[in-house]
């Protein structure tokens, strides 16, 4: 494959690195100012995700500037549910958005298995692009939302702190639920393996709203599925971030993946213990630390470091970061990491 830097890759896939790679989820938009003067230009951001040659662009972004370890494509998790038939809106300042939510068995009737090719060839033509001009620098990141965090969003139609339509479906339609969990689990496999044929070099699975379930729902209604893709995905390593599913911890280190995603609350040596040697965990600085100053994020980041030392690991944050961190943080954080011996 002739990568010039693979720390990423050789961190997933358990073998040695001369020090532990670094990237950040969301690094692409949200906080570069270079990201918003392409945005400014553009009627909004499903403009952005839907054009390949400037969702190439601000995916090189963070790379070109920031000098991170990966890219990842620029795109949304909402891609998923619009090719399936239900069309999002992102709405300024407030987030997503959707005209029709799935209410009845009829509405998931009519959702379609979506097809990669005709329904995502934009995400698909941008990786292709991005590849390209990556020119092997860095390994690109390919994603989507685990079913149920897609679920979510589709009952729900909208960003939601409790989720309680989509919690409430579980309970009172769980065939009905396991019926759409499957028809999202279908479209998800299909889209991640039309990316990997498009180039991505590793894919993760965003479940952002995994810990709003308790451990047997999160086992029957999220696990499960994020299982079936798990075992589908073939020639690539494979990222699953359960945000919150600390309870999920063993059962997550019987995936059929590479890497498991940590957030802030998940302490180090006890996910380790639980998840043992055979896995790269990925995480977990929390985002917040990057509004502190340069002297605490350094400190901080380089106690988390010491706390995964040992193991394999590839460092990030515990979740995405966050819109109004200054990209100079963003890169002390880049930096430590990568002085760290
Ligand atoms: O990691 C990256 O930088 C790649 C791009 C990426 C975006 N969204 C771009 C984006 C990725 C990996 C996502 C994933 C995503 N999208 C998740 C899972 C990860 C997580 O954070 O938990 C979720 C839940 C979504 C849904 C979503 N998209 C929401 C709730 C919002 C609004 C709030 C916000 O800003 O995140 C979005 C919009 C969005 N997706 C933006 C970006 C850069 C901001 C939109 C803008 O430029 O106006």
């Amino acid at each position: 494959m002739g990568l010039k830097n693979d720390l990423l890759l050789r961190a997933a896939n358990g073998q040695p690195t001369e020090r532990t790679p670094v990237w950040l989820m969301r690094q692409a938009g949200r906080i570069l100012p270079e990201y918003r003067a392409i945005r400014a230009r553009l009627s909004g951001f499903k403009e952005l995700v839907e054009t390949p040659v400037l969702a190439a662009e601000v995916t090189l972004q963070p790379v070109d500037i920031l000098d991170v370890d990966a890219a990842i494509i620029f795109s949304d998790i909402l891609v998923v549910p619009e090719a399936m038939g239900l069309p999002y809106e992102m709405i300024e300042q407030k987030g997503p958005w959707f005209e029709r939510t799935i209410k009845s068995a009829s509405d998931v009737e009519q959702l379609k298995v979506s097809s990669p090719e005709e329904d995502l060839n934009y995400v698909l033509e941008a990786i292709r692009i991005t590849k390209r001009e990556l020119n092997n620098r860095v390994p690109l990141i390919g994603f989507a939302g685990a079913p149920w965090t897609i679920f979510c969003y589709m009952v729900e139609g909208q960003g939601s702190k409790t989720f309680s339509k989509a919690r409430k479906m579980l309970v009172t339609e769980p065939e009905l639920s396991h019926r759409l969990l499957e028809k999202i689990t279908e479209s998800t496999i299909k889209y991640l393996i039309a990316q990997i044929s498009s180039g991505v070099d590793l894919v993760q699975i965003f479940d952002s709203w995994a810990g709003i379930l308790g451990p047997k729902q999160y086992s029957e209604f999220g696990m499960k599925y994020v299982k079936l893709i798990c075992d589908q995905i073939e020639n690539v390593p494979v990222t699953v971030f359960s945000k919150g599913a600390y309870y999920a911890r063993k059962e997550l280190a019987l995936l059929n993946c590479e890497t498991i995603g940590m957030d802030w609350n998940m302490d180090i040596s006890e996910t380790r213990s639980i998840v043992g040697p055979n896995k790269t965990l990925q995480g977990n600085l929390d985002p917040c630390i990057l509004y502190g100053d340069f002297a605490s994020i350094k400190l901080e980041t380089e106690e988390m470091l010491s706390r995964f030392k040992g193991g394999r690991h590839i460092a990030n944050l515990g979740h995405g970061v966050y819109a109004d961190i200054k990209p100079d943080k963003v890169k002390c954080f880049i930096d430590t990491v990568k002085e760290f011996n």
